[in-house]
């Protein structure tokens, strides 16, 4: 079916920007991983902004792919799973570094296809999927989060995932996550020309409250990584959290630290250490 055609019918269900990019992402898509057909089976052959459950399918170019991962840090030893994981090729790229993948993805069209092309490329064992709804999925386990989706489809997503433990990466092609703003974004160039930029976001420890440091008291408050409050009676700046690292600005000196077992604790620039109980 033409991608006009699929477009016009999805036009109500479709985020405005995404449904708009489809016909450009139409033309640079690029094909799906061959696979061999099993036996008796037909080919199936998905086409570009098809119908998914709550997202169309386009395919996330490679380049960008590998630029995720790259940004999550993924390494052997991590559990990746990609959300709504289409023909598979993240988990596949995963797999191919040695990483273990899974992908959820509602289309069992899809999840054949996938693990067909997990097959062909020998990464079987560590690349698997499951035929499910993503909404569902226990992410608990995950180290690394990718996903290809929609800004309001990530809005929904967002808290499930600040619930994960501090230090997960969540990584997405090009679509944000309402206020949470990306710890950080990369565009890649090289023969990218759509869907080609990434944002990371690294779950932070909640470290909302009253601390106590050296006789002073630390006060924070945060939303999502974002901390503000006070240090004694000076207000502490440029603060945040990136995982379990903590990182302010109070009286002119830069605090960085670590929470671990309930305590904060890290250096000031310039000398020294400091230490935080909650009070
Ligand atoms: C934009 S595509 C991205 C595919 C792949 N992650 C990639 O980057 O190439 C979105 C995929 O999510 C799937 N999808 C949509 N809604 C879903 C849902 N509720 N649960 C699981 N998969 C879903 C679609 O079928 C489609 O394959």
């Amino acid at each position: 079916m033409q991608t006009a055609t699929l477009l016009r019918r999805k036009s109500l269900r479709v985020a405005p920007l995404f449904a708009a990019s489809l016909l450009a992402a139409a033309a640079f898509a690029a094909p799906v991983m061959a696979a061999a057909p099993d036996a008796g089976q037909a080919q199936y052959e998905p086409q570009v902004g098809q119908a998914g459950k709550d997202v169309v399918w386009v395919p996330t170019p490679q380049a960008l792919v590998d630029k995720m991962l790259d940004m999550s840090q993924a390494k052997p030893g991590d559990f990746v799973v990609d959300l709504g994981s289409g023909d598979g090729r993240t988990v596949i790229t995963a797999a191919k570094r040695g990483i273990t993948a899974h992908g959820v993805e509602f289309n069992p069209d899809m999840v054949a296809l996938a693990e067909r092309n997990a097959k062909a490329a020998g990464v079987a064992d560590k690349a698997t999927f499951t035929a499910g709804d993503l909404f569902q999925y226990d992410l608990s386990k995950a180290d690394v989060i990718t996903m290809f989706l929609l800004p309001s489809i990530n809005e929904r997503l967002k808290p499930e995932l600040l619930k994960l433990n501090p230090g997960t990466r969540i990584v997405a092609n090009s679509f944000r996550m309402g206020d949470w703003t990306p710890d950080e974004e990369a565009t890649v160039g090289d023969g990218c020309t759509n869907w080609c930029t990434a944002l990371l976001w690294i779950v932070p420890a909640n470290v909302a409250g009253s601390w106590s440091v050296d006789g002073k008291t630390l006060k924070l408050e945060q939303i999502n990584q974002e901390l503000t409050g006070t240090l004694g009676d000076a207000a502490i700046s440029d603060a945040r959290m990136l995982g379990n690292q903590i990182s302010f600005t109070a009286d002119g000196k830069r605090y960085t630290g670590t929470l671990e077992d309930k305590v904060l604790k890290g250096t000031v620039e310039g000398g020294g250490a400091w230490h935080a109980t909650r009070a």
